[in-house]
């Protein structure tokens, strides 16, 4: 049975915290983050074979770079790796070897605070997101964290209820909201924190098309140096991201642009993405 142990919750909340808690630091301290590169790297990777312990690599020979700017779809069927592969990026999961390199620093144990203040990341399940007794608590957690005014933070996190429809909810707790409604405050909770680099896994899981279509519009204007997004939903990610990266096999198969490769039934049939269904 596939059971989620206490400790396994813990890490996530721990790792949620961490990046939370960083990226408003990174947003009141650090000013390398500049914005005059505009070609440079943002995320490298490098030669990533991943594997569960016992078991064979289920990430191979990995390697791609994220420059400023870029919009980029990490595609693939269902169980072809790619929440594996958003977990090393933000060392949740340590590769067996390759390298991980976010705004010039190597994701080591050691370095994971750094890395992680630039990272705003949703995990594949919103409930891991979520952990505070209210919603509107789970939004001003991590600026109210960095010093951010209770007054300030609240507006903030009223503000992002607003844009996502959860002003009526701002204070029940996120089990009495709908699967929609607790990706929409996940996602509220990682924006109060203004990332500077996005990573979302299936962001989209579990909203009607105008949330769909709503979400696409709010990641569009952010202002972030780089977006990654593994989801199935290839239409979706046809509006909102310029390239995509398809894993399978373990392997990045296709690097290319998106629209062309949406074109093309044929090859992402072969991949495991058939595109109407
Ligand atoms: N905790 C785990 N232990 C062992 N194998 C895992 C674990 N999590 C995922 N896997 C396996 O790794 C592969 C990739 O999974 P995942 O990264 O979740 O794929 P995706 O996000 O593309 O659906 C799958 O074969 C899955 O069964
Ligand atoms: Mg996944």
């Amino acid at each position: 049975m596939n059971r989620v142990s206490t400790k396994d919750v813990m890490n996530r909340v721990s790792t949620t915290l961490n990046i939370e808690l960083s990226i408003l630091k990174s947003l009141t301290s650090n000013p390398q983050l500049s914005t005059d590169k505009p070609h440079a790297a943002v995320v490298e990777v490098e030669n990533l074979v991943y594997a569960y312990s016992q078991q064979e690599p289920v990430l191979q020979e990995i390697s791609f770079t994220l420059k400023k700017g870029d919009r980029v779809a990490l595609m693939g069927a269902t169980g072809s790796g790619k929440s594996t592969l958003l977990e090393n990026l933000i060392g949740l999961k340590q590769p067996q070897t390759g390298k991980i390199i976010i705004n010039g620093i190597p994701v080591e144990p050691q370095t994971l605070p750094q890395v992680r203040r630039q990272i705003g990341f949703s995990f594949q399940d919103a409930n891991d997101q979520l952990f505070m007794p209210t919603i509107l608590e789970d939004i001003t957690f991590g600026p109210r964290n960095y010093g951010i005014s209770p007054a300030e933070a609240s507006d903030r996190a009223r503000q992002l209820l607003a844009d996502f429809g959860l002003e009526a909810y701002a204070n029940r707790s996120a089990h009495e909201l709908s699967g929609g409604q607790r990706r929409l405050a996940a996602l509220a909770s990682i924006l109060a924190l203004e990332p500077t680099i996005l990573i979302l896994d299936e962001p989209t899981n579990g909203l009607d098309p105008a949330w769909r279509r709503h979400l696409a519009q709010v990641l569009l204007k952010l202002p972030v140096e780089a977006i990654l997004i593994a989801s199935h939903d290839l239409h979706w990610l046809g509006r909102v991201t310029k390239r995509a990266l398809v894993l399978s096999g373990g392997r990045i198969q296709i690097d290319s642009d998106i629209q062309p490769l949406l074109q093309d039934g044929t090859t992402l049939d072969q991949l495991g993405l058939p595109i109407d269904w």
